[in-house]
């Protein structure tokens, strides 16, 4: 799994070739460069998820996200510091990838980083014909955010998302969205 995900790389993220024939990663945008998710970034995605949502994955959900059949995820980084992410499954059979979380640091919104992660997932037509993402009914930014990336409500899951709390559980109607992708 670990050299077909290096080979995806290789496909997938721009790269120049520098003066001893070695790939170097280019920049997505000034200073900023989008690179796969992996156990060394586990800590980083985190640390990202505690410091910019109310209810958040913990290193757990982190990783059995990435140990589970098609899980996959990229992280965008101000140079070599992480400050975003996004995990997805990719379901090929279904031609298909459903965006599991998508989280920028609050002080690296809105400059188009959530929109460059969308858009590297959007280089993937060959293998998938769909993105789809469920959010939070209450979660109005994210609403706004895949309005503004195409992505389309086309239906509402109730109960979607379960909160576990020491008096009980909470129950969040989801909002599922989806993009074709030669949309
Ligand atoms: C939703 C989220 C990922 C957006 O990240 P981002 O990097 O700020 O998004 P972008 O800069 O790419 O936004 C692109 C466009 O989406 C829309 N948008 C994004 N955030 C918005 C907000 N808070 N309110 C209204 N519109 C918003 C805007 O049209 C924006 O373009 P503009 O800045 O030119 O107006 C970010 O707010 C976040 O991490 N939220 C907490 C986690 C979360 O809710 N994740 C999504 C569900 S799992």
């Amino acid at each position: 799994m670990a050299g077909k995900r290096s080979s995806e790389a290789e496909r997938e993220l721009p790269v120049a070739v520098g003066k001893d024939s070695m790939p170097i990663l280019m920049p997505v945008k000034s200073h900023f460069f989008v690179k796969w998710l992996h156990a060394g970034h586990y800590q980083a995605a985190a640390d990202i998820e505690c410091n910019s949502c109310e209810r958040f994955w913990t290193l757990k959900h982190i990783k059995k996200h990435m140990y589970s059949r098609g899980g996959h995820g990229k992280v965008i980084a101000n140079m070599k510091t992480p400050v975003g992410y996004i995990a997805y499954h990719a379901r090929r059979d279904e031609r298909l990838i459903n965006v599991r979380n998508l989280v920028i640091l609050p002080e690296y919104r809105r400059q188009k980083l959530a929109s460059l992660l969308i858009d590297e997932l959007l280089k993937k037509t060959e293998w998938y014909d769909r993105i789809t993402m469920c959010v939070r009914e209450s979660n109005y930014p994210a609403h706004k955010f895949l309005a503004a990336c195409r992505f389309k409500a086309v239906g509402v899951k109730r109960d979607y998302f379960q909160d576990e709390f020491p008096e009980g559980v909470e129950t969040e109607d989801g909002y599922f969205f989806e993009r074709w992708v030669k949309a």
